[in-house]
């Protein structure tokens, strides 16, 4: 049996995901794969900060996260340990970064991986910011150091979008890529063809747990840019930084746009796409009209999905969620099971 000791940068709807996981499935973890996880810290710089060096109670810190909004009730031997003080000082050998996604900077999320990745820290993490603005720093930060970092919840949450990509179709040359990459934006353009409005539809969003902090970062398309700078640079070979992305938002689009969408048969989707035109690399996210017979135009709810065009296979689409707090948990215990089994 092989025990990883984590700690978590962050304890916000995808921590509490994957708390939940971890205590539900720790037993089927041992039997089925030979490993534990024991969770040593959580740093959240707005519900509070814990440390017990032998493991904190997942059950207690749910309970009261859930109940009060934040883990004053808790107390472990440390308490009020910033991120960057868990990293260093906490004895844990896995850091999941979980703080909140800033992609103009990828702060802090970038510092708190440097910190651990130097520290022959293993990472896990779902935040774009830092794996759109400076993955191969980071990258070879990982392997200069012997560690890994996992990056699946980037993009898609658990669906397994970048495994599928990196680890079976690069062989079969990727060509063009195009997706549906929000949940956030596709769950509202759903609600409103069913006929909500679009503040509801945001706030239903919200309540769920698929929207950023500032769901600005989704309506506008920032997000969705977001991973398209992430598939373009680790599947395609791009270097390409968010500004090069052609990028518009769907919030300008209104129940008279939807309606008239519908009666042609048609659905709006904040497309994402990769392709090439006149031998130079072309990325966009922007509403687009799809007809009702293309692939991922019936895709609905907070579902994403991605078309990969290959060279040896033609079109490979892959369907999943895109979001939530169990979703991206899990795409956090999919990188997990993958450091262990390498
Ligand atoms: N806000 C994002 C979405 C979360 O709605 O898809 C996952 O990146």
């Amino acid at each position: 049996m092989h025990t990883y000791r984590l700690a978590f940068i962050g304890f916000g709807n995808v921590g509490q995901g994957l708390a939940q996981i971890l205590l539900e499935r720790s037993e089927q973890l041992k039997i089925q794969f030979g490993v534990q996880f024991q969770v040593v810290a959580i740093s959240d710089f707005v519900k509070g900060s814990l440390y017990d060096p032998e493991g904190l109670d997942l059950e207690e810190l749910l309970k009261a996260v859930q109940k009060t909004g934040h883990l004053k009730a808790v107390t472990a031997p440390h308490m009020g340990w910033d991120a960057i003080q868990t990293i260093t000082e906490s004895n844990a050998d896995l850091i999941a970064e979980m703080s909140y996604t800033d992609l103009n900077t990828g702060e802090p999320a970038v510092t708190h991986i440097r910190q651990a990745l130097n520290l022959k820290k293993h990472v896990v993490t779902i935040n774009k910011g830092p794996i759109a603005l400076a993955f191969p720093e980071l990258n070879r930060l990982a392997a200069d150091n012997g560690v890994s970092l996992g990056i699946e919840g980037t993009v898609m949450s658990g669906t397994p979008t970048l495994r599928l990509g990196q680890d079976v179709l690069v062989s079969a040359g990727i060509t063009c890529i195009q997706g549906l990459l929000n949940g956030t934006t596709n769950y509202i353009l759903t609600q409103m063809e069913a006929g909500a409005s679009y503040a509801e539809a945001l706030s239903d969003a919200q309540a769920n747990g698929y929207a950023e902090a500032d769901p600005t970062g989704d309506v506008e398309g920032y997000d969705a840019a977001g991973k398209v700078v992430i598939l373009a640079n680790l599947l395609m070979g791009a270097s390409l930084t968010m500004n090069d992305v052609d990028r518009t938002g769907m919030s300008h689009l209104t129940p008279e746009d939807i309606q008239a969408a519908s009666s042609a048969g048609e659905h709006w989707k904040l497309v994402g796409s990769i392709t090439h035109e006149n031998g130079s690399m072309k990325a966009q996210v922007r509403p687009q009209r799809l007809p009702k017979t293309h692939p991922l135009a019936n895709i609905g709810g907070a579902i994403n999905a991605v078309t990969y065009t290959t060279e040896l296979l033609g079109d490979v689409t892959l369907i999943g969620p895109g979001a939530g707090r169990l979703e991206t948990g899990y795409a956090l215990l999919s990188d997990m099971l993958a450091i262990h089994k390498s």
